[in-house]
């Protein structure tokens, strides 16, 4: 093991993270947590994570749930795709692996939403076997210790960065399981994006940034393009039996299979759509600006009495209260200011 991989895990010991709720659970919980780390801090995922692995304990479970079960959990988290993935990887392994979750990078990485960072992680947190990640801590962690100032977005400095990961990882099963572990939790703690403190770092005079005072530009900042934000207008119809109308939402694209009312940029194109002649009666209810990665939009809930004439395929109506399906939360948030 490198003196550096030894100084990381030892400080691991030290001042790692060792009671958060996935960790040396096996590869399911790894599986799990880490598909809801992907996009989500951790403070959030822990409650998802907790009642997730009450309702689906192993692949088989997840199998067997009603896909719309898994997205009722997920409501919330935001990025849909990750759930339904998650779920039509365990029906791969129910009927290609026995319901096993194969223990090989090259098996792992044939399941639907897994590539090679999460079955590394995978591997090593969850088997205790060789196993090398990837993630945005790891790869702000290695930028800075060798000092790669290139966008790191390109293949040339992906690949470069996968091979040091993969240099510095112990070959032992448990050690690499650690040193995975204390890569993220070095990049969550003290490696941050801004002020790192390097004054902690048991990889301080090792790190050529901090050594060349360049830790604040290193790794480059990511270019975000702006666009401006757009405007949504959600029309919430009620019958005269008090249920609501929702529309469960194509899996691809925004919200996918969860449900929503019926949403669109006008109100006039909601009316056309659902044959609603009176649509412009709707009444304004309420605003919400709602954030996702790459735009904003502004979200205006309109309610409407009535029914309507040409509903389109995948509508449901319910009674708000007693709706067990996912909810996007802006939209959960939007219905219960009603
Ligand atoms: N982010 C991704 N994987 C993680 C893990 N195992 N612990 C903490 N944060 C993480």
């Amino acid at each position: 093991m490198s003196d550096l991989a030894r100084k990381l895990a030892a400080w691991h010991q030290q001042s790692g993270r060792h009671d958060l709720p996935w960790q040396h659970q096996g590869p399911y919980a790894t599986w799990i947590s880490e598909i809801m780390l992907q996009q989500t801090q951790v403070p959030v995922v822990i409650p998802y994570f907790k009642r997730f692995m009450v309702s689906f304990p192993d692949p088989v479970a997840l199998a067997n749930a009603p896909v719309d079960q898994v997205l009722a959990h997920w409501a919330g988290l935001g990025y849909y795709a990750r759930a339904r993935n998650l779920h039509a990887a365990a029906q791969q392994i129910r009927e290609e692996f026995q319901g096993v979750i194969p223990d090989t990078l090259a098996d792992l990485t044939t399941l639907k939403g897994v590539g090679r960072s999460t079955a590394g992680a995978i591997l090593s947190l969850g088997f205790q076997k060789f196993g090398v990640i990837q993630d945005g801590n790891v790869r702000r962690v290695l930028a800075r210790l060798f000092l790669i100032d290139d966008d790191l977005s390109r293949a040339d400095a992906q690949k470069h960065l996968w091979d040091l990961a993969t240099e510095l990882t112990p070959t032992d099963g448990v050690a690499s399981a650690i040193h995975t572990q204390a890569m993220m939790d070095l990049g969550a703690t003290l490696c941050t994006r801004r002020k790192p403190n390097c004054q902690q770092c048991p990889l301080a005079i090792h790190c050529q940034a901090h050594l060349a005072d360049r830790t604040h530009e290193i790794p480059r900042p990511k270019k975000v393009k702006q666009r401006a934000t757009e405007q949504w207008v959600v029309l919430h119809i009620v019958d005269a039996n008090g249920r609501s109308l929702l529309c469960r939402r194509p899996n691809e694209g925004i919200w996918g299979g969860l449900y929503a009312p019926p949403i669109a940029n006008s109100l006039s194109r909601i009316g056309k759509d659902f044959g609603i002649p009176k649509v412009l009666d709707a009444e304004e209810q309420s605003q919400l600006e709602h954030a996702f990665s790459h735009f904003k939009v502004l979200l205006t809930l309109y309610r409407l009495e009535g029914s309507v004439s040409c509903p389109p395929e995948n509508v449901t109506w319910v009674k708000l209260d007693d709706f067990q399906g996912g909810l996007p939360a802006p939209i959960k948030q939007l219905l219960l200011e009603r």
